[in-house]
């Protein structure tokens, strides 16, 4: 099975990502959790990946903390979309199993240098910190990475947070750029795909009648979500973004999308963090990155149910 760090900032949508790849033992080995400042801060998220961990049954999975604020910039919140826990919605114990001592930086960088080069897959969730840290600290894990498959960005469905940018991006955009600019594969989930892949009432449906905790508490974790969402949009149902890394890992025939150049923007306040992918190749930059234009939200929830099930 292919090996993975999870890299979070839990967030409903997070979470669901994580019970997908904790749900999976025969495609996805999950070595280990790291928390990031993003959708609240980083002690939250910290709490509310183990609170996940915990619900999936799994604590043998190790939980660390990261970096507690962007690069360079104040950290932005989302307690607007996620409510003042980042978790709003279930109502899950407090966790027992202890938060690692070891800095999250510094548990990407030893288990990327004492793995085979080119095992690992770093997935992330929120705020690209993390990683962006790890390859200033130590540049040598660039090659040593397998693939990042990322949750950011917005091209043709341009932003979340500001008209021109996604949230993830937004809030450590000098982060962003260092990981782009790594020369590790990276493949990008965007608001592209997630606005395709919507919970729908007749979905969230579906996977409450589960029956299981797990299910009952996706349930009300995507209720939450999507009292903001609805309103937003005024679609059917609410994007689903995270989760869509997973899928994509698990089946990636589920997607579609091509090799581009992605360059994040750092400069202008009016576009500040802007991924500007060139999708139709109309400069000679050179590509570093898969662009994910499309998503079969029918196929991703076929996934996600029949994975749920098999928890708690
Ligand atoms: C991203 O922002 C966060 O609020 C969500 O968890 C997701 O990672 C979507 O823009
Ligand atoms: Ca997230």
């Amino acid at each position: 099975s292919r090996k993975i760090i999870i890299d979070t900032d839990p967030g409903q949508d997070d979470a669901v990502a994580i019970l997908l790849a904790l749900a999976s033992p025969e495609e996805l080995d999950v070595l280990g959790i790291v928390a990031v400042a993003g959708n609240v801060g980083l002690a939250q998220n910290a709490i509310n990946a183990r609170k996940v961990v915990e619900l999936s049954g799994r604590t043998d999975i190790p939980v660390y903390a990261g970096c507690s604020r962007p690069m360079r910039r104040q950290l932005v919140t989302a307690e607007h979309v996620h409510g003042e826990t980042g978790l709003n919605g279930p109502d899950l114990p407090e966790p027992t199993i202890p938060l690692q001592a070891q800095h999250g930086v510094d548990y990407i960088i030893d288990t990327l240098m004492n793995a085979e080069p080119k095992t690992i897959t770093l997935c992330t969730l929120g705020p690209l910190t993390n990683i962006a840290m790890a390859l200033v600290k130590q540049p040598a894990i660039a090659e040593r990475i397998q693939e990042i498959v990322m949750m950011g960005g917005a091209y043709f469905e341009v932003g979340n947070i500001t008209p021109a940018a996604e949230f993830n991006i937004y809030v450590d955009p000098e982060a962003a750029d260092v990981v782009m600019r790594c020369g590790a594969p990276i493949t990008i989930l965007s608001l592209d795909v997630t606005h395709m892949i919507q919970s729908t009432p007749a979905r969230l449906e579906r996977i409450k009648a589960m029956g299981n905790k797990s299910g009952e508490a996706v349930h009300a974790m995507l209720t939450f979500s999507e009292t903001f969402d609805l309103e937003k949009y005024g679609w059917d149902g609410a994007p689903l973004h995270d989760p869509t890394v997973i899928a994509y890992l698990l089946q990636p025939k589920l997607f579609e999308g091509r090799h581009c150049n992605v360059t994040i923007e750092t400069a202008s306040e009016l576009t500040m963090g802007m991924t500007v992918a060139d999708f139709w190749h109309v400069t000679g930059r050179s590509y570093n990155a898969t662009w994910i234009r499309t998503g079969d939200a029918d196929g991703f929830y076929t996934l996600l149910n029949d994975r749920l099930a098999r928890l708690p």
